[in-house]
């Protein structure tokens, strides 16, 4: 006959499929009774009708099966009390001082921070914050993308998840996984895309609660899309992540040019190493001619890199309507390959290594 030990062993391989951690560990498995070759047990989980009660269902009951001499296997699923699911959510943070800082934002987390930022709005900020995303994921990172762009959050339309809305543990919040991308938005907390109008305090409370009210989990990497400019939320930003570094979008434009500069002096201002710079929308390229017409003029990511000592780490051509999805594109498109290769250029400046 198997003993409990065994049986919790062979479970510590389960994981939550939301918050990716054992499920022994998190504590959700319970009243585990054996009898001869029939073993039978509980798991909790946080919510009734929890959309992935049949994957961890038939995961826990292939794992019981698998152990030797073990014939029938019952998995009952029942649901946590609010006193467990506040238990739960204390286990997930890890945090056993209230007053310790967020754990994504401890000197020992190893998480890199990287700010996207620019002076203007429209220069592709956030398609450069998404797509650069999935590039890094692509090459192995493990990836989160804060839109901290309060006023303009376009994050979750470029991955194509307007409409999910993320869930909520006894107020720790699940980050909405794309194609391993981890994301958080404010446009997930505003009802039916209300205008928000908050006023500055309420901002950097806002980017705050992101860090310490998000389960991340093991990430290597977050990139923030930062608002347009060089105002308040910028300021926050400095405050909170000391260590950030930078990454600036410009486009061909001298008049966006001068005011990515302006974004870029008060990142080196307040310590924050720019890595270099995107120049976006740089060139259309004739599909048929190979011609490159330069409808925004030229210079302006050059303009931007001399200014700030650093280099032009990618040109992204212009894309036409039906080369991309939502904002995002795909690989073997000549945007797809710029941010390829910028993906390689900034893992090093990160002082970042993927894992062969
Ligand atoms: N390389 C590109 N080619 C074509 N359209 C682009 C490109 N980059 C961005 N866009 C489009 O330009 C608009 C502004 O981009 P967005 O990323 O929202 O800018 P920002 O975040 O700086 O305000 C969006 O409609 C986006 O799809
Ligand atoms: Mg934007």
């Amino acid at each position: 006959m198997v003993t409990k030990e065994q049986v919790l062993e062979a479970l510590r391989d389960v994981e939550d499929p939301e918050v990716h951690k054992s499920i022994v560990e998190l504590d959700m498995v319970r009243d585990i009774e054996i009898s001869g070759s029939t073993v039978s047990v509980k798991v909790l989980l946080t919510i009734t009708g929890c959309p992935l009660r049949t994957v961890i269902e038939k995961s826990v009951s292939d794992k019981l099966l698998a152990l030797p001499g073990v014939e029938q296997a019952y998995v009952e699923i029942g649901t946590m009390s609010d006193e467990e699911r506040a238990k739960f959510a204390s286990k997930l943070r890890g945090r056993e001082e209230p007053q310790s800082p967020p754990a994504l934002l401890r000197p020992d987390a190893g998480v890199e921070f990287l700010a996207v930022a620019s002076g203007k709005g429209g220069v592709g900020k956030s398609t450069v914050t998404a797509n650069l995303a999935k590039a890094l994921a692509n090459e192995g990172l493990r990836v989160g993308v804060i839109d901290a762009d309060i006023y303009g959050f376009s994050i979750p339309g470029i991955f194509g998840v307007k409409e999910t809305r993320p869930t909520v543990i006894d107020e720790l919040i699940i980050p909405i996984e794309v194609d391993n991308v981890k994301l958080i938005s404010m446009h997930f907390f505003v009802p039916n895309n209300n205008p928000v109008v908050w006023r500055g305090p309420m901002l950097g409370k806002m980017l705050r609660n992101f860090f310490a009210e998000v389960h991340w989990g093991d990430v290597d990497v977050v990139l923030l899309d930062l608002p347009p400019g060089t105002g308040d939320i910028a300021m926050d930003v400095h405050q909170l992540l000391p260590k950030s570094k930078e990454l600036i979008v410009t486009t061909p434009q001298t008049n966006a040019a001068d005011v990515a500069v302006r974004a870029g002096v008060m990142g080196q201002r307040t310590n924050h190493e720019i890595i270099g710079v995107v120049e976006n929308m740089s060139y259309f390229e004739c599909g048929s001619c190979g011609e490159k017409a330069y409808l925004f003029g030229r210079g302006g990511g050059n303009q931007v890199a001399s200014a700030l000592n650093v280099s032009v780490l990618a040109q992204v051509p212009i894309a036409s309507m039906d080369e991309q999805q939502n904002g995002l594109f795909a690989p073997q498109t000549p945007q797809g390959k710029a941010f390829k290769a910028l993906a390689q250029a900034v893992i090093p400046a990160l002082g970042l290594a993927v894992q062969a």
